[in-house]
């Protein structure tokens, strides 16, 4: 029988997980097929039910389902509760369980480039969006010692303050102020993909072994990354991410854990 699982989002045409599931479902010669959804803004539940009764394995969800996805599972993991949104489901006996898998994607990308890294410093995190959510939540739960959200509405940083007691706001003024004790500064916001503004950053109080992590991806080095590197910092890109996210899905739908990441992978992702 032939295992399957998809993408789920409005728009879907843009998503880069096709490519990255077939390609290892190829590699290691499953049965096995991974399709993109392109779901009516009120059907995603109908279109979970039917993707079960057709025997899905388990979907990735997307924007904007995120939320609901996690609302309509039966068993929900501690930290896709913690975020309220869920980019993975699995179906398993007629039953939906949620994870989100993020926060390890974000955490797994920096310790492939960075293997000296951990989650036990200070973090600063600019943004407070669904994607910053997951990755708050994840630093807030493996250990970090402080975490500070810059945003540029407040009321939407404020929504993040509790994930954890170690978290709190500062503005994008007093940014440069936190840089000499900060392990490592995050991107989540859409600033610095194609097409949209830049970040521009003051990193010359920063401490030396500041790590610069931008989760845009197009383009793969934004201007934050060159800056940074440029004086003398280290710097891992985004695209990573999105390869790292997808392996636990991929090992509950089709019962292997995928190849590693390899080069051939990233060339096929920018394609
Ligand atoms: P995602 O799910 O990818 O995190 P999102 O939920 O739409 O996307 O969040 C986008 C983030 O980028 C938000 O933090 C947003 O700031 P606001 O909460 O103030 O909207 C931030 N962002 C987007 N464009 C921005 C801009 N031009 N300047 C500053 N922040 C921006």
């Amino acid at each position: 029988m032939t295992l399957k699982a998809a993408v789920l989002g409005n728009p879907i045409a843009q998503s880069k997980s096709p490519r990255m599931h077939n390609h290892w479902l190829s590699k290691l010669g499953i049965d096995g097929k991974y399709y993109a959804e392109l779901v009516p803004l009120d059907g995603f539940y109908d279109t979970v039910q039917r993707l079960i009764n057709e025997g899905f394995s388990g979907v990735n969800v997307t924007a904007p389902f995120k939320e609901e996805a996690y609302k309509i599972a039966d068993d929900k993991s501690d930290l896709a509760t913690q975020i309220g949104a869920a980019n993975t489901l699995i179906f398993q006996n007629g039953k939906i369980i949620a994870d989100n898998t993020d926060g390890y994607g974000f955490s797994q990308n920096i310790l492939d480039q960075i293997p000296s890294w951990n989650t036990l410093g200070k973090h600063v995190i600019l943004g407070a969006g669904g994607a910053s959510r997951a990755i708050v939540a994840w630093l807030a739960t493996s250990g970090a010692r402080e975490i500070v959200i810059v945003n540029r509405s407040l009321d939407r940083a404020e929504t993040l303050c509790n994930l954890g007691p170690q978290i709190r706001i500062t503005s994008w003024e007093n940014l440069s102020l936190e840089l000499p004790d900060t392990t490592t500064l995050i991107n989540t916001t859409s600033m610095g993909m194609n097409g949209q503004n830049n970040i521009e950053i003051d990193f010359s109080n920063a401490h030396k072994s500041l790590i610069v992590n931008d989760i845009v991806y197009s383009p793969l080095i934004t201007k934050l990354l060159h800056d940074a590197k440029s004086v003398g910092f280290k710097t891992v890109g985004g695209l990573g991410m999105l390869l790292w996210q997808a392996r636990p899905g991929f090992k509950a739908w089709f019962g292997v854990e995928p190849p590693l990441i390899d080069d051939e992978l990233k060339g096929l992702m920018l394609k």
